[in-house]
């Protein structure tokens, strides 16, 4: 049996096909729960191969210890039935033993042989820019889509998604012309895409629109705002209104859409809420109890080790929130991972995530010139941290930040300069500018910068 793609299926008749397409068809429109609809039929089928490799997949992106079970299991029962897999489930499952075993770059490796030798394999070229997207590989995820797209056409189902992961990965690669196209035409097969939106929401954001931004969340916000993106496009959205200094704004989006009541919330909502209350704490805003409520969410994961872009958000609400003990531990634990782990974790958390983590804790305690020790000589490799250039920018929003208040402020300027040159357009960047020309003693050009940022605001 063949998928609608025309992708070989071993063991399975057309009605499981079908419903595997309809949860894959959920993770891919962010609707529903794709893992929980994938149990459902490994109910009824539980050697079903490309469904338990569907379900690893899904377990693997999260990136938590807490469904670590679930996807070790997984993986077992799709390894149990290779003497049956063809060559691309074979590719899955081994992809999926590289992932489980810590080795993310060989995972990456075995899902793009999967397809390269099967183009159409939806589920392959997704994974392969996802993982990318985690791993901080920015031209994989232009690539990953890149070397299967001329094959494809809107003949192809889910021809919209793979426009996504393109203009996604477009964008990422500063190609924002194409990746607005890409976005464009996948919104045009598919109005309700959450990650076309999110494509669109980035190339706003890097070009400095923040405006149009919020109209464009707004206009579409009926094709999102219930969808299993919607904390993350609610994050960007916030990310608008800041550049404009409406940081009133800010936190009511935070207080509706980022903040809620649940002990446990979606990894999405503790990852955007830890960097928008961090962004807060550099503009000096006052967010009240909200650290604590969002430290203890992060308590479980202190010491997982998995994952460094989550340990550097979980870090951010503990030294924000004062939890000097479970900020040693979350340090500690790493600097012991790093002593025996060669998993490719590692490496993140060596290059950047743990020297990050000490510059929240060194800037929590004042002890700005050390953050900004700490950060400077790595602003260029950030991206081995994975994630987005829109989340990473925290990363050089606090050095300059840090640089500010140790009154290193020809340093300052400088960085503050290099944010104007990226976005001059942002309100935000002038208001940086201005005060490092204060810091310097020049009140001409700090004048100059704060005009230029109330121009900007009224405009
Ligand atoms: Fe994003």
């Amino acid at each position: 049996m063949n998928d609608c793609r025309g992708v070989p299926v071993t063991g399975a008749n057309q009605s499981m096909i079908d419903a595997l397409e309809e949860c894959h068809l959920q993770a891919l429109a962010f609707y529903g729960d794709p893992v929980a609809s994938c149990d459902l039929i490994l109910a009824e089928h539980p050697e079903f191969i490309m469904a338990l490799c569907f379900k690893g997949a899904m377990l693997s992106q999260a990136m938590e210890t807490r469904i670590y079970n679930d996807f070790v299991e997984t993986v077992r029962r799709a390894e149990a039935q290779s003497s049956k897999a063809n060559t691309r489930e074979l590719g899955h499952i081994s992809a999926l033993r590289s992932w489980l075993d810590g080795d993310f770059h060989g995972a990456v490796q075995k899902w793009e042989e999967v397809a390269t030798a099967y183009p159409f394999d939806l589920l392959a070229i997704q994974l392969v820019h996802l993982s990318d997207t985690l791993l901080g590989d920015i031209v994989g995820q232009r690539d990953s889509v890149a070397r299967a797209f001329p094959l494809w056409d809107e003949s192809v189902p889910g021809y919209e998604f793979l426009l996504g992961f393109y203009s996604f990965g477009l964008e990422e690669n500063s190609d924002y012309y194409r990746a607005g196209q890409m976005a464009n035409q996948a919104l045009s097969i598919r109005p309700d895409h959450p990650y076309a939106i999110h494509a669109v929401s980035h190339i706003m954001e890097m070009q400095g629109k923040a405006v149009a931004g919020v109209k464009f969340m707004n206009q579409r916000r009926n094709s999102w705002a219930d969808s299993n993106f919607k904390i993350h496009l609610h994050w960007h959205t916030s990310l608008y209104h800041l550049d404009r200094n409406d940081t009133g704004q800010v936190l009511a989006l935070y207080d509706q859409h980022l903040s809620s009541d649940d002990v446990e919330g979606e990894k999405y909502e503790e990852l955007d809420a830890a960097a928008l209350m961090w962004r807060l704490n550099l503009v000096g805003v006052d967010v009240g109890d909200r650290w604590k409520h969002l430290a203890d969410k992060w308590i479980p994961s202190a010491t997982d080790t998995l994952y460094a872009f989550n340990d550097v958000h979980a870090m951010m609400c503990f030294v924000a929130d004062g939890r000097n003990e479970v900020a040693e531990k979350l340090l500690n634990a790493n600097e012991r991972y790093l002593g025996h782990a060669n998993d490719a974790n590692t490496a993140m958390s060596r290059i950047i995530g743990l020297p990050f983590c000490r510059a929240l804790s060194a800037f929590a305690k004042e002890d700005y010139d050390y953050c900004v020790d700490l950060l400077l000589p790595r602003r260029y490799q950030t991206h081995r941290l994975g994630g987005s250039f829109a989340q990473r920018d925290v990363i050089g929003w606090t050095l300059l930040e840090a640089a500010l208040r140790s009154k290193r402020y020809d340093l300052a300027l400088a960085l503050a300069n290099e944010r104007c040159g990226l976005k001059p357009t942002s309100p935000m960047n002038w208001q940086l500018v201005a005060r490092a020309h204060d810091g310097r003693g020049d009140k001409i050009r700090a004048s100059q910068a704060r005009d230029k940022m109330s121009e900007l605001l009224a405009a």
